[in-house]
């Protein structure tokens, strides 16, 4: 039987971190077994808001293919492509904003609240609107069965079932409905507590050595509370506890647990024995990305081969698209 399909992009906004590793790649990286996996960089959804200063796509391109190869996603298993590089999103996404009405798009919670919170760019671009429609086309173009997202995307793929609903009854069936798949994951907070995020300066970032990461671990927030070694602590309240959760043993957590709780044990010793499981866990990744980074002819080379794989399915389905709509 043929595999499923999961198909899944990721804007190129510059280096990786942490919060990316674990909340998204170590998922795509299972999912290669079980499923035929499509993977893209998304690099028009990146235009959508960054519009005036594109210098840095390219790098940022090719940063995330590193990033990805080094987090294990393997180019023999996985199609690994550029979305610009199949212009056949481009053309699917314009039949797919005949059909879509205005009011779906203006509905959609992250635009609401992205043009209400985000001030320092202006969104009031028509691309920035149909950002789900561009999205939708992505994900119909595959035929995708599955779509590994985050919650803050699940609206986006149920519009993407609206949509591909409206097109079969229009045009007849072309598409496959595709759904959510939301893989528990654990989610690591920043180094000051907020949400990870290269903008905020909190981050973990993989292009970090470990001895810049053992620096960042020492100057992570805690227990606000817990101001002097003698006062007992809240594990539950802290970041560093959240990282422990991910990294360290199920003994070394209980005592954390217990002996925080009783000022047992101080801080610097806590952030020393999880930064010590961090390192190692993730000392492979960082290896192999900076092998990767060297590898330059050799990354364009897996571009280019995937760009050739998506597009040999894109040809196929726009034909059966053009088709459909009556336009061949
Ligand atoms: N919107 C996604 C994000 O911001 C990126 C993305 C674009 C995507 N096209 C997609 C994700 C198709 C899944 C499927 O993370
Ligand atoms: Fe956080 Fe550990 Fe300090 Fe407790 S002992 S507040 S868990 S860093």
């Amino acid at each position: 039987m043929a595999k499923e399909r999961v198909l899944s992009g990721m804007r190129p906004t510059g280096k990786l971190h942490l919060g990316h590793v674990v909340g998204a790649l170590n998922n795509w990286v299972n999912l290669q077994n079980e499923y035929q996996c499509f993977h893209f960089i998304a690099d028009w959804h990146a235009l959508t808001s960054d519009y005036a200063d594109t210098s840095r796509i390219r790098e940022n391109r090719r940063e995330m293919m590193v990033d990805w190869l080094a987090a294990g996603l393997d180019p023999k298993k996985s199609v690994m492509f550029v979305q610009s590089a199949v212009p056949e999103h481009a053309e699917l996404h314009l039949l797919l904003s005949m059909i879509t009405p205005l009011g779906w798009l203006e509905r959609v919670p992250t635009y609401k609240e992205q043009r209400e919170n985000i001030t320092d760019k202006d969104l009031g671009n028509y691309g920035f609107l149909g950002y789900p429609v561009l999205q939708a086309a992505d994900i119909l173009m595959y035929k995708g069965d599955y779509v590994p997202v985050g919650e803050d995307q699940v609206p986006h793929v149920e519009l993407t079932r609206e949509i591909c609903r409206r097109f079969n009854s229009y045009y007849g069936q072309v598409f496959p409905e595709p759904q959510a798949l939301l893989t528990p994951v654990p989610r690591l907070p920043g180094l000051d507590g907020r949400k990870m995020s290269k903008s905020y300066g909190n981050d973990i970032s993989l292009s970090d050595t470990p001895e810049e990461i053992s620096k960042k671990i020492k100057t992570m927030m805690t227990d606000p509370a817990r101001k002097r070694r003698n006062d007992p602590g809240n594990p539950e309240v802290c970041p560093v506890f959240e990282y422990h959760k991910v990294y360290s043993s199920a003994e070394t957590i209980q005592t954390v647990d217990r002996e925080c709780r009783v000022a047992g044990i101080g801080c610097i010793d806590c952030k020393k024995w999880m930064g010590e499981r961090l390192i190692e866990n993730l000392s492979p990744l960082l290896q192999r990305r900076q092998e990767y980074a060297r590898r330059t002819v050799e990354i364009e080379d897996i571009i280019a081969d995937g760009n050739r794989r998506a597009t040999a399915v894109a040809r196929q389905t726009m034909g059966e698209v053009r088709e459909a709509v009556k336009l061949s």
